[in-house]
């Protein structure tokens, strides 16, 4: 992963102004003049007993599900939504700190936020990440971030879609003349797709996986569309029957099948979003096609699925976990040109 600790390379560290898309699944932190400088799981591990932070991002990831009875290594976020602020405050703390923040530097802060966020949901987050050390607080919606990310020419007279898939979320937006025209938000993502994993083998095989392991299986062998059907998932979990390992083999098909209602959902989605959009701009995406973002984008033959349910050409960005912090980070560079594009504070 690009990861840059300021500290490292000895410079001075001067307050560089931050984008953070505050991801269900991935935590991304760009600084200005520098790039993506933080890339980390949204996890938090706290001991339940005295409630302090034990580790966050990638080494409170490993902990899940290996902890003792008195850590929860946990997700903040669910489906795209704070689920408690107190710990995703320290844990926005805790990863600003790693890159610089700290009382002496207090950065200008863009961060990313779901459309379909409420105003209470809103003033948290920009309460939140004050807190964590901002100095000020800036907030796009996400998709619009991911379109400017993935490049797409957000300011012309045009219709142009981006579809982003995220762990907890599926956004879908049609944008023309640098605003949102049709949006589609869903509370379903990849990580549901890694829960109809888990059940279908519990059901099927009578074994019990851990999350962690059920995504290890959609990344091998999960698609939404027939694209490499020789490749086979060997797994192995616990036997809930007799409590005893058990390896079991897993084909393409079985999981395709196993995942049809998550991947429903998300398709559905972008169909309902086709549909709102007026009539010029649905017509300027048969030339233009939807622009594909966001982690569980990369799902096997997902592309192709999306393009024969809405027979336009679908495109999968280069990096597709990045775009929407790759989109706040462009709108920090031009702040004062691109600013208008961000949510009004109703503070
Ligand atoms: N190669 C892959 N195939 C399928 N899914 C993948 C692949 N790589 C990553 N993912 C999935 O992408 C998801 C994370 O995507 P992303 O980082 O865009 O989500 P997020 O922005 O944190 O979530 P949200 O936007 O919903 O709040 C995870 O569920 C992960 O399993
Ligand atoms: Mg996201």
């Amino acid at each position: 992963m690009r990861q840059v600790a300021p500290r490292e390379t000895g410079e001075l560290i001067i307050a560089r102004d931050l984008a953070i898309d505050l991801g269900t699944a991935n935590t991304l932190v760009y600084a200005s003049g520098r790039g993506i400088v933080l890339n980390e799981p949204t996890v938090i591990a706290l001991n339940s007993r005295s409630n302090d932070v034990l580790a966050v991002g990638r080494e409170a990831w490993q902990m899940i599900g290996r902890t003792p009875g008195y850590i929860i290594a946990a997700r903040p976020l669910r489906k795209g939504a704070i689920t408690d602020f107190d710990i995703t405050e320290k844990m926005i703390r805790l990863l600003l700190q790693r890159v610089g923040v700290s009382k002496l530097n207090r950065p200008k802060v863009l961060i990313c936020v779901p459309s379909a966020i409420t105003a209470v949901e809103r003033r948290a987050v920009e309460e939140a990440t004050r807190h964590a050390g901002a100095s000020s607080v800036y907030l796009i919606e996400q998709p619009m971030a991911a379109a400017i990310g993935a490049g797409l020419p957000i300011h012309e007279p045009m219709g142009n879609m981006v579809v982003d898939v995220g762990g907890g979320t599926t956004e879908t937006a049609v944008v023309s003349l640098g605003g949102i025209v049709a949006l589609e938000p869903v509370r379903v993502g990849s990580f549901d797709i890694d829960s109809a994993i888990q059940n279908y083998v519990r059901r099927e095989y009578g074994i019990a996986v851990g999350e962690r392991t059920a995504e290890e299986i959609k990344i091998a062998v999960g698609s939404a569309f027939p694209v490499n059907e020789g490749i086979r998932a060997e797994v192995r979990g616990r036997d809930v029957m007799s409590g005893l390992p058990k390896t079991v083999v897993l084909t393409p098909g079985e999981i395709r099948h196993a995942i049809e209602e998550p991947v429903v959902v998300m398709t559905d989605s972008v169909i309902r979003c086709l549909g709102q959009a007026p009539p010029e701009l649905a017509h300027d995406l048969i030339g233009n096609g939807i622009a594909l973002v966001g982690g569980g984008g990369m799902l096997a033959g997902f592309s192709d699925r999306l393009a024969k349910e809405t027979d336009l050409p679908v495109h999968l960005v280069d990096a597709p976990l990045e775009s929407v912090v790759l989109g706040a980070g462009k709108c920090l560079e031009a702040f004062d040109k691109l600013k208008v594009m961000f949510m009004r504070s109703d503070r």
